[in-house]
């Protein structure tokens, strides 16, 4: 099993404690560098594994395998921790590599533990906020939205469908009892809680 953990934007007491208890727990841990490394070894040792930042996609694609089998190794037989900045699933190390870990060792279960992410550290130390809709983006083409107060999911799917989206995921009530995460289109409701968030994505265009 592969945990991705969230470790949060820097301080050391924005560590959730689930965060906290899979690092206390993990037979090895893994960070992609020294402020990570930082935050994890009040609570367990870590290693660094090394994560050039190049353009150049053979020596990228050469150090995702790497790396990818050197966590998967561990994986297999045991519980591997590895602790990133911020939130583990928003621009990071962590989906790229269980992309690799997937394709080479699909046998390895993947989960990931949210973290505090640089979009809502950001808000709070800025004193910034956020209550309309708002785009966040690295430069590259905006390919997928978030739609929060989701009560009527099933008028969002329909009108994002138009828009050009085509794959959609509703979330219902997240990390409580009654959560509901529905990934095929045809099974999402009429009516949604309003905690609820439906995910939409549009595919990669093809070059
Ligand atoms: C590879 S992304 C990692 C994002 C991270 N996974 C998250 O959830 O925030 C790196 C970018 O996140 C932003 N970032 C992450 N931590 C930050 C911090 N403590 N202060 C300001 N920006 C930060 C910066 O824009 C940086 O270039």
């Amino acid at each position: 099993m592969l945990i991705g953990i969230g470790l949060g934007p820097g301080d050391p007491q924005l560590l959730t404690l689930k965060a906290v208890e899979a690092l206390k727990s993990s037979d090895i841990v893994y960070v992609p560098g020294r402020l990570a490394a930082d935050l994890v070894t009040p609570y367990t040792d870590c290693e660094i594994l090394d994560f050039p930042m190049t353009k150049d996609s053979d020596v990228l694609n050469d150090v995702w395998k790497k790396n990818a089998d050197i966590v998967a190794e561990h994986a297999r037989d045991g519980t591997v921790g590895f602790g990133l900045i911020g939130d583990p699933n928003f621009f990071s190390t962590f989906t790229h590599l269980s992309r690799v870990i997937y394709e080479h060792h699909p046998d390895i279960d993947i989960t990931t533990i949210p973290g505090i992410s640089s979009i809502t550290s950001f808000a709070a130390r800025a004193n910034v906020s956020i209550d309309t809709s708002f785009e966040v983006s690295d430069g590259t083409d905006i390919r997928s939205k978030i739609v929060l107060k989701a009560r009527r999911p099933l008028e969002i799917v329909e009108s994002l469908a138009t828009d050009g989206y085509d794959e959609f995921i509703f979330a219902e009530k997240l990390f409580s009892g009654e959560e509901r995460i529905i990934k095929t289109r045809e099974d999402i409701p009429a009516k949604g809680n309003y905690f609820s968030i439906i995910y939409a994505k549009k595919q990669d265009k093809k070059e």
